[in-house]
């Protein structure tokens, strides 16, 4: 087989984000632009010579066709084997448990996650390391350098692999191994939950429904949920993964899955609902007329994990990120366990999990997972949802009610102002972390600032520390304010400002959210001057 070198020069603007590199999919299809970066990882990594690699991807446009460069370049770097979801297919969290798993030397996985997917929309190349998790920062680093100063690339010459049936195949001297991308993670599922119990509560008439939104978790889904679970044929909508996902945007959130939650809320109700996003690790969680904010998803979680018998031994601690509420805090204070508070973003969890510090983590932005493997994970949150509920005969409702009365009510929500200019949005926060040491004492919409700071992050494991995490206004009476920018907006800045108010008043645990946060929702206009520095009245988006 011929081995080619190719002449190519480095190209602008590969730097990895918060999750790999994301760029519209014309550009990913651009000459040399996703081979100079797939090289530049293998240089970065020293090499794939001898070693072995995970690789699949959510099933947007240009998956397949990516998936078979990446495939040539690994036999022309020499890698030992290539282990491939059949047709190129592989959920984020499924790829992390195949890489630990086998013990690989990392993965490849093609996806920009809930972004929208299709030749003029978005495509993504991420790479997690040996412990199934997101390259840290110093991996993404070495491979930006490597981005920067890259002269040449290797592949090989050859047609296309047929990646439709599983089996092994070789690309010169490189073994193929096309894998079934849903067995070992319906394996890995079964090992932590009690399936048995989950197939009677179903068998005995409790409805579901999993919106897969036209993306990757549609097949682990349908054998999981209907064909290990006996739920009916149908209980898994939009199943089938499309390179576009139906046109619309693989997010699970009310907004992108209205018409889930619309059913939720209507007469005809299931007993359960959940939606997941492009590749597989969001999770949006809902009963028959209730929503579940993914923080208190969390906390509930965090409260029953010990109902299913991968968790039955006990819980080694539980982390969440920053700007998430607080209610897994009250949790672990009253189980007596480490409760860790991390930036934004899931990859600082990896140490917590490496060191056994924590089990379960999780996110305001959908995202919960645990020790199982070093990705969030949705259709995880779902099985240990289901397995609770099985346990205890509770509905969601029920089990959310239970959970206020016995730790009190962590209101909750998050605005987003988008697209909103970013020297604008800078000034903002400058202007306010100038402030900060003075807001102590102050009173704005009737309340009493009683602590004001800028979150920073020593990693207890690393000791690495994380600065400008995010501003923090803390109330008297427990409501908090957090100000930051997202790491993940695409167009100018994206300004997030979560709020949140604590409460045990048993005549209290049952409002509307907005109302109950009114005054905290003012007084974060009034103490950051959104209106005046961004021009924006109200926000695009409420989670
Ligand atoms: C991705 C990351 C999450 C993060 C979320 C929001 O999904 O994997 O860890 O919480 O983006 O990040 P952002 O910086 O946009 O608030
Ligand atoms: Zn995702």
């Amino acid at each position: 087989m011929q081995k080619i070198t190719v002449e190519t020069k480095p190209i602008e603007g590969q730097k990895p984000g918060t999750s790999g590199l994301r760029k519209k999919t014309p550009v990913f299809m651009a000459p040399h632009y996703l081979e100079n970066f797939v090289q530049s990882i293998f240089n970065a990594i020293g090499g794939v010579a001898g070693k072995s690699l995970v690789l699949g991807g959510d099933g947007r446009y240009f998956n397949d066709r990516a998936a078979q460069v990446i495939l040539r370049m690994a036999a022309a770097g020499g890698a030992a084997r290539v282990i491939v979801g059949q047709n190129a297919l592989l959920s984020t969290p499924a790829a992390s448990h195949l890489i630990r798993k086998r013990g690989t030397d990392g993965g490849i996985v093609l996806s920009a996650s809930h972004n929208p997917g299709g030749p003029d929309e978005d495509f993504g190349v991420k790479f997690n390391t040996p412990n199934g998790g997101p390259a840290p920062e110093e991996v993404t680093n070495r491979i930006f350098e490597a981005t920067k100063t890259i002269t040449s690339y290797e592949i090989v010459e050859a047609q296309d692999l047929d990646l439709s049936a599983p089996g092994e195949t070789m690309l010169g001297g490189t073994v193929v191994e096309i894998v079934d991308p849903v067995a070992d993670y319906a394996e890995l599922m079964q090992s932590l939950f009690d399936f048995d119990v989950i197939r009677r509560l179903i068998a005995g008439g409790f409805t579901l429904r999993f919106d897969a939104m036209h993306a990757v978790t549609g097949p682990y889904a349908r054998t999981i949920l209907e064909d290990l679970l006996g739920a009916p044929a149908g209980s898994v909508i939009n199943a089938v993964p499309q390179p576009d996902f139906g046109g619309g945007h693989p997010d699970p959130n009310p907004i992108w899955a209205r018409p889930l939650v619309d059913l939720a809320m209507g007469p005809d109700a299931p007993d359960f609902a959940a939606a997941s996003d492009g590749d597989g690790d969001r999770n949006m969680i809902l009963g028959r007329g209730i929503v579940v904010t993914p923080s208190d998803s969390l906390a509930v979680l965090a409260a029953n994990a010990t109902r299913a018998p991968g968790y039955a031994a006990g819980l080694k601690g539980v982390a969440r990120s920053m700007p998430t509420s607080r209610a897994v805090d009250r949790v672990a204070a009253a189980a007596g366990l480490d409760c860790y508070e991390t930036p934004t973003g899931w990859k600082f969890f990896g140490n917590l999990l490496d060191a056994g510090r924590a089990t379960l983590c999780g996110e305001e932005s959908a995202g919960t997972g645990s020790d199982h493997v070093r990705e969030k994970d949705g259709l995880w949150a779902v099985l240990l949802w289901l397995n609770i509920l099985a346990e205890t005969g509770l509905s969601v409702a029920e089990t959310l009610r239970a959970h206020w009365a016995a730790h009190g009510r962590n209101y909750y929500t998050r605005h987003d102002y988008e697209a909103v200019d970013k020297d604008r949005a800078k000034a903002m926060l400058e202007a306010l972390r100038g402030r900060l040491d003075s807001l102590a004492g102050q009173s704005f919409a009737g309340r009493k600032v009683e602590m004001a700071d800028e979150f920073s992050y020593d990693d207890p494991v690393d000791g690495s520390k994380s600065t400008g995490q995010g501003l923090r206004i803390h109330f008297e009476g427990g409501a908090r304010i957090v100000y930051r920018l997202s790491g993940t907006g695409t167009v100018g800045a994206t300004l997030r400002v979560y709020l949140e108010e604590y409460t045990d008043d048993p005549a209290r645990l049952e409002l509307p959210v907005e109302e109950v946060l009114a005054d905290v929702i003012a007084a974060a206009d009034e103490i950051a001057g959104i209106r005046d520095h961004t021009g924006r009245t109200a926000p695009d988006v409420r989670t």
